[in-house]
């Protein structure tokens, strides 16, 4: 078994760590203070091809693996998680999906857009009342001559007013529950798609998200993603490879906190010494490089199964599961270490610790993993 990172490895893991220091360290206390979406530096995302990384080049997107994608969101997730948050959905709820599932049409009038950065995508499954019951879709999309017409409402959708187009899942033949359902691409600014006001959110608060409500929206039927009644099953197909996506960004949510905490460790004096000589300290160093590395591991399992065409639900729920409880233990110790210091913003830690509780909670709740992981296992 291999370990080593290849040279192109390294090189894109160089690159999104001096993009992240360079770009995303400077203002972003001040996008999360007053929740500003970090535009400039998402434009420049696209630029530097990590929004599409992973889309065949003939699509404009980077032709790189999975491995990659993991190491990207790990730097960029350490210093900014909601511009890694955009990432992530652009490259692995959005670009992804239609890229394996898309008609050549679509992906030459979507995709191409979407991994050059040029517009954003976002992924809207969750409703008021399914959230993770995503089987119970409420939001109706009904065949009517040449189109669909859509009808209901979604909750907390990442890049919901930034994104360009957005995958819409809902429900076409009530009577066939899961197996009525379809997924639309939809166009911002179609009539009857409203955009409601910005959540003000605990984390990720320079991210934007929003409600969305369709009323009467007339899609095309060429919007609709593969054969009628495909669409829970692109949805979970889909999430499958976002939860590889957020389990990388709670990693780097993880190693920036523990970073952070080293650093202030060996300068912070205290009872005569720098505090990591203390053995308090250093024994949560200990633990927290120990479970740091464990879900990095696992991240890098789901990656590698996923380039070597495995199946990776599993390895990606359990990747998702333990990296996500990493980044909450490790941001929590990290604002310890600090102290006084660590309650204040100016330190990042606090928002770091913000920011990890989302991942557990988004692409499916640490419970859900846990149903996904189990099954996985008693069916095998
Ligand atoms: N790949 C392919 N097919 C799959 C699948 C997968 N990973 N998982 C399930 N399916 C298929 C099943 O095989 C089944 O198909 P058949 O009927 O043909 O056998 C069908 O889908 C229904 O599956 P289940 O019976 O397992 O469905 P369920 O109702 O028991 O639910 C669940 C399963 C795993 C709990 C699912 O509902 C789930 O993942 N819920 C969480 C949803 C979620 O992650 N929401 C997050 C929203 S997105 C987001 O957060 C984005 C953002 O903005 C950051």
């Amino acid at each position: 078994m291999d370990f080593n990172l290849t040279e192109e490895h390294l090189m894109i893991r160089d690159a999104a760590r001096d993009f992240a220091q360079t770009e995303l360290l400077p203002g972003v206390i001040e996008r999360d203070n007053k929740q500003e979406f970090p535009k400039e530096q998402i434009k420049k995302m696209g630029e530097l091809g990590f929004l599409g990384m992973m889309v065949d080049p003939k699509y404009g997107g980077s032709g790189l693996d999975t491995i990659s994608y993991v190491l990207a969101m790990e730097e960029i997730s350490k210093i900014d998680a909601s511009a890694s948050v955009v990432m992530s959905v652009n490259n692995s709820l959005v670009c992804w999906g239609l890229e394996q599932f898309g008609t050549e049409d679509q992906k030459q009038k979507y995709l191409t857009k979407l991994a050059t950065g040029t517009s954003i995508g976002a992924f809207c499954l969750s409703e008021p009342e399914a959230g993770s019951d995503a089987t119970s879709q409420k939001t109706t999309a009904i065949e009517k001559d040449d189109h669909y017409l859509l009808n209901g409402t979604k909750n907390w959708i990442t890049n919901g007013s930034t994104a360009d187009f957005y995958l819409v899942i809902a429900q076409t033949h009530v009577e066939k529950k899961h197996k009525g359902i379809n997924a639309f691409i939809v166009e911002k600014g179609w009539k009857g798609f409203d955009i409601g006001p910005k959540e003000d959110k605990l984390g990720i608060r320079g991210s934007d998200t929003h409600s969305l409500q369709f009323n009467d929206v007339k899609v095309p039927k060429e919007n609709r993603i593969g054969e009628d009644g495909f669409g829970f099953k692109f949805a979970m197909k889909t999430l499958a490879g976002g939860r590889i996506g957020i389990a990388s960004q709670a990693l780097g949510i993880a190693s920036g906190a523990y970073e952070l905490a080293l650093k202030y460790s060996k300068e912070r004096k205290a009872f005569g010494t720098e505090i990591c000589n203390h053995q308090a300290i250093a024994f949560k160093l200990a633990d927290m490089a120990t479970q740091i590395e464990a879900a990095r591991h696992l991240c890098m399992k789901a990656a590698w199964d996923k380039d070597h065409k495995k199946d990776y639900t599993m390895s990606g729920a359990m990747a998702k599961l333990y990296a996500s409880q990493v980044a909450m233990d490790t941001t929590v110790e990290a604002v310890q270490i600090h102290g006084g210091n660590g309650f204040v913003k100016e330190y990042h830690v606090e928002r770091l610790m913000r920011d990890a509780k989302i991942t557990q909670i988004y692409e499916g709740t640490s419970e859900i993993q846990k149903i996904v992981i189990s099954r996985g296992i008693l069916d095998a």
